[in-house]
């Protein structure tokens, strides 16, 4: 593999409500073509996470230590004024289907719209994890299946425990 190319300076944002072996297995890969990535939880309660941004951010510190030129941090707003900010010149997606890829292209259209300098890329995700979400893994999780190999181990017991304790407090 030849080295990254330094000058690129990536944010790959998201929810990660949890992060899947699908995100970490893109950041793997991302990680290997620009200088410096930034995975980027967004700020955003609307969407009824199960995880705090605070839990997110520090499972994405944990399974993510392993990768020295990959960041964590979030952000509440327009992407693209993010990245701005963090002097990033790249966004980085995933597509796992053809169902991604309309959201995700009006997604990139209207970044480029309101930043044209800064470039999205997609990058496929590997045929293992191209079913895998955290929503279906959260569900599943939820009616008891076994999710192991669809999230890091340490991820994995953590979303057996927050889901034991939002059911408690639903009854
Ligand atoms: O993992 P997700 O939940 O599909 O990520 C969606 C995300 C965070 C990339 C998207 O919702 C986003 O960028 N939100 C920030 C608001 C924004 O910039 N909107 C304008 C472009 S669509």
């Amino acid at each position: 593999m030849s080295a990254p190319t330094a000058c690129l300076i990536a944010i790959y944002p998201g929810s990660f409500d949890p992060i899947t072996n699908g995100h970490l297995d893109l950041i793997a890969r991302a990680s290997r073509l620009v200088g410096r990535l930034e995975v980027a939880v967004l700020r955003n309660e609307a969407k009824q996470p199960l995880f705090s941004v605070e839990e997110r951010i520090e499972m994405l510190h944990e399974v993510l230590q392993p990768y020295p030129n990959v960041e964590v941090g979030s952000f509440e707003g327009l992407l693209v004024d993010y990245a701005a900010e963090r002097g990033a010149n790249m966004v980085v997606r995933g597509i796992r289907a053809i169902s991604d890829y309309e959201y995700e292209l009006q997604m990139a259209l209207m970044n480029r719209r309101l930043r044209p300098e800064i470039e999205t890329a997609f990058l496929m995700a590997s045929e293992a994890y191209s079913f895998v979400s955290s929503k279906m893994v959260k569900e599943v999780c939820s009616l008891g299946g076994n999710i192991s190999g669809l999230v890091p181990p340490s991820i994995e017991g953590r979303l057996k425990n927050a889901l034991k304790l939002y059911k408690l407090h639903r009854v």
